[in-house]
């Protein structure tokens, strides 16, 4: 049984709780009754996602779903979007202990961690999404890094989709640092990317995806930066309608799976699940172009200006990120084989 649509609009932790209950939250067992019987142990797993269902990020993992129900005995996807299972600290946290099956995180988040994901949320380690995906599947780069949380977190990480670049906005158009002074840019919740703030030309204060709308429009912070799907999607343009292409990070955004429930698998069911993960991600990559123009278009239709900026004054503080941010061996090694495999 899938739910393809959830409208319910719950926060905190008490309300997770009780969501999670009545979802059969922390029963590994199969709680859809979704296995028909025939011997299967596929259960249908709950997957955390902050973003909202218009999203290529939501599309691409409903799909998987449908993908699972049709090539693996008993396996789906119900994803909860719009943070309705909490925010991505508290995702993380809930496919640890197993109460969630799967999550998508953004690299930040697993930075905190293990300091070796900081590499993959430098400022220009990218070039582009093609270069980012061709990285960060590719087993020889990232199996070692994919793994490392199992022992500790309970969680593997399978992969993951694009952020594409992302840029900040504010209340006034910006060309240089100099126009970003004094102003408090919201950041995910990173040491980086508190520092990345400054080399922009602001001051970081970390918050939480879901509560940066109202931070926007009471004046907790001035400023943002983020792709224009989320822009978009997350209607910021209303409390922040310019946006300048600083594009200063391809961001990333990871799938996450608890580790036990991965290993349950059969093994012709894993192979499926393998396939699908693949596939989805590949269509995500697909979309992320189109809903990246229709997000610039609805932001334009709402007031919103896009602008570029000055690329060689955000160059060289950007660029020094890497040096005071890589400082182990497993760290250059990561960086290295990322800026080896660019074009
Ligand atoms: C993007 C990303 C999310 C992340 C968000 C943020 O939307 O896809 O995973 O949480 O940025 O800035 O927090």
């Amino acid at each position: 049984m899938r739910h393809r649509k959830h409208t319910l609009v719950i926060a905190g932790a008490a309300a997770t709780t009780l969501l999670l209950a009545a979802c059969g939250g922390g029963d590994s067992s199969d709680d859809a009754g979704s296995n028909g019987g025939g011997g299967g142990e596929g259960k249908t797993m709950r997957v955390a996602l902050n973003q909202t269902e218009e999203h290529p990020s939501y599309i691409a993992l409903d799909n998987f779903g449908a993908y699972l129900e049709e090539n693996t005995d008993g396996w789906g996807i119900d994803v909860f979007p719009n943070e309705t299972l909490g925010a991505q600290a508290e995702a993380l946290q809930l496919v640890s202990d197993g109460s969630v099956d799967m999550a998508i995180v953004s690299g930040t988040q697993l930075e905190n961690l293990n300091e070796d994901f900081v590499v993959f949320n430098l400022p220009r380690v990218f070039d582009d999404v093609e270069h980012q995906m061709s990285v960060i599947h590719d087993p020889e780069i990232t199996g070692e890094l994919y793994s490392s949380l199992e022992e500790s977190n309970n969680f593997t990480v399978l992969g993951g989709f694009t952020q594409g670049a992302r840029s900040v906005y504010t209340d006034a158009p910006v060309e240089t640092p100099a126009d970003l002074a004094g102003q408090k840019i919201r950041v995910q919740e990173s040491d980086l990317h508190i520092a990345m703030a400054e080399a922009l030309g602001g001051a970081g204060t970390p918050m939480a995806y879901g509560e940066l709308y109202t931070g926007l429009q009471s004046g907790v912070v001035d400023a943002a930066e983020n792709n224009e799907v989320s822009y978009f999607t997350q209607r910021h343009y209303e409390v922040a309608p310019y946006f300048s292409y600083t594009n200063h990070l391809v961001g990333l955004d990871y799938m996450i799976i608890n580790t036990d429930l991965l290993e349950s698998m059969s093994e012709e069911d894993r192979a499926a699940f393998d396939e699908g993960w693949t596939a989805a991600h590949q269509e995500h990559t697909q979309l992320w172009a189109d809903a990246t123009q229709e997000a610039i278009e609805g932001a334009e239709a709402g007031g919103a200006t896009f602008s570029e900026v000055d690329d060689a004054a955000f160059a060289e503080p950007l660029e020094a990120l890497a040096s005071e941010f890589i400082t182990t061996d497993s760290q250059q090694t990561l960086y290295d084989a990322a800026r080896a495999a660019a074009r």
